[in-house]
């Protein structure tokens, strides 16, 4: 899950880039106006408004009424140096592009894959996270039932929307049915009462969950799909794409990044 070798020259590089046009286009007002996440472009102005789907640990989530996790934490850094406050709106998964083309934010920052369809509906950041699917099911079952082909006549959740979805549509038995759920919470609660006997679902997503309830869940299965995730503006902000973009590679640079990656999945890797 670690940014590949490539990743990180290829963050020096946007590094170096920023750090010059930074100074050319501080000698020009009209230019600096151009790459400003300025108020015009925000929902609110001063203020960077996320979507997310708070029900995502270890990503975004709740504790004592604190929104808490990885991308949470990434976006929390970034944001000074846009010189933006941020503000956080719940939305489920599978209303994160609606909600944008809405308005109701400025960017979806939830796990997101990019993806060729994707991207047909809005700008993404570049990648910041490396993610597989995972095949998750409950701990008794767990040297019983170790592939998708176990599951034929069985049901699997997934979350609806998701690239775990796509997938387990894909690849399941014929006779595998599919039950899908507006969040995690739920589809876990579901696993562990037996009303589906697995989930398809991002790897980082649910080996966090199978390591805080070992006894509960397991992973049997990784699966190599090689997806990233980046954040995803509406088509029409380019400006706030570029300021997006250069907040990344500046927690990159500096550490920040590595710190709260080690944060959230340092100890369990
Ligand atoms: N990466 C997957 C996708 O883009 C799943 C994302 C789930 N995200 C979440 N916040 N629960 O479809």
């Amino acid at each position: 899950m670690r940014l590949r070798p490539y990743r990180f020259i290829a963050v020096i590089i946007v590094v170096l880039l920023g750090v010059t046009s930074a100074c050319s286009s501080s000698k020009s007002s009209e230019s600096k106006a151009a790459t400003s996440a300025d108020g015009q472009r925000l929902i609110t102005p001063g203020t960077l408004t996320i979507c997310a789907d708070f029900a995502s640990p270890p990503f975004a989530f709740e504790e004592n009424g604190k929104l808490i996790g990885f991308e949470a934490g990434l976006v929390e850094a970034m944001a000074p140096s846009m010189n933006l406050a941020t503000n956080w709106i719940d939305t489920p998964f599978d209303s994160g592009f609606s909600a944008l083309d809405a308005g109701k934010c400025d960017v979806i920052v939830s796990g997101l894959t990019i993806t060729e369809d994707r991207k047909k509906l809005a700008n993404f950041t570049d990648a910041y996270f490396d993610a597989d699917q995972s095949l998750v099911v409950r701990a008794k079952d767990a040297s019983a039932t170790k592939n998708l082909a176990d599951f034929a006549g069985k049901a699997i959740g997934a979350q609806a929307g998701t690239t775990g979805q796509a997938f387990v549509e894909k690849n399941k038995a014929a006779t595998t049915s599919i039950k899908l759920f507006p969040g995690d919470d739920a589809m876990f609660a579901a696993l562990g009462a037996g009303e589906i006997n697995a989930i398809v679902q991002d790897f980082p997503f649910s080996h966090y969950r199978a390591s805080k309830n070992p006894t509960e869940f397991a992973v049997v299965q990784r699966y190599p799909t090689g997806e990233q995730y980046g954040m995803a503006v509406a088509k029409s902000t380019t400006g706030l794409l570029d300021q997006l973009n250069t907040a990344l590679a500046a927690v990159e640079a500096d550490g920040t990044y590595n710190e709260i990656y080690n944060q959230w999945f340092g100890a369990t890797n």
